[in-house]
């Protein structure tokens, strides 16, 4: 019998990584810094997703949960987009890192106070191995949305906790704010394995 190749591997070594690196106790900026590095390397390859946790939905964009940290110190998720699918405006009150791994995806950053969201800076467009970051000290308000109507795109995200549990605010057009919890698409994360 032959060994099934380790998909999961280029996962498996990020995590290792970066609780290595939270264990460091970095304050915010070097770990944006370095949290970036390690999620450029894990997403310059779409080799080893697990099908599950890359299949979209026809009306909902998923979110599915790859990892948590024992001690919710941070959690990974595949954020999976139906052709044309977009959130609404939303925080996330920790830090977040975003990394594009198929197709391409458009971010904009919203100032919100009384009254409508307003637009800050250009919509900007994320190709496959793009990072970006966001936090309350960063700009924690954006929407996201596929760059195609005709494809899937899929990003993974890095978050400073178990961000399906986390409570969090949605800003509606009409400046009306509603808290909400993601939650996850899957029940349980896929089994990472051991080296
Ligand atoms: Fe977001």
């Amino acid at each position: 019998m032959t060994t099934p190749p380790d998909t999961l591997k280029p996962l498996r070594e990020f995590v290792g990584a970066f609780a290595t690196l939270l264990d460091g106790a970095p304050a915010e900026p070097a770990l944006v810094v370095a949290g970036s590095r390690l999620l450029a390397a894990l997403v310059a390859r779409d080799d080893w997703l697990p099908p599950e946790c890359a299949q979209p939905d026809a009306r909902h964009y998923q979110q599915y949960l790859l990892h948590v940290d024992p001690q919710e110190r941070f959690s990974v998720v595949s954020f999976v987009w139906g052709p044309g699918q977009a959130t609404p405006v939303h925080n996330h009150t920790v830090w977040g890192l975003i990394g594009v791994l198929r197709g391409a995806e458009f971010g904009q950053a919203y100032a919100v106070g009384a009254g409508e969201p307003r637009p800050l800076g250009p919509e900007h467009r994320l190709e496959p191995g793009q990072v970006e970051a966001v936090s309350p000290t960063l700009g924690d308000v954006h929407r996201v949305r596929n760059a195609f109507d005709d494809r899937v795109s899929i990003s993974i995200h890095v978050y400073g906790g178990n961000i399906g549990t986390i409570r969090r605010s949605v800003f509606a057009p009409d400046g009306t704010v509603k808290d909400f919890v993601s939650g996850y698409a899957n029940a349980r994360p896929p089994e990472l394995g051991r080296d």
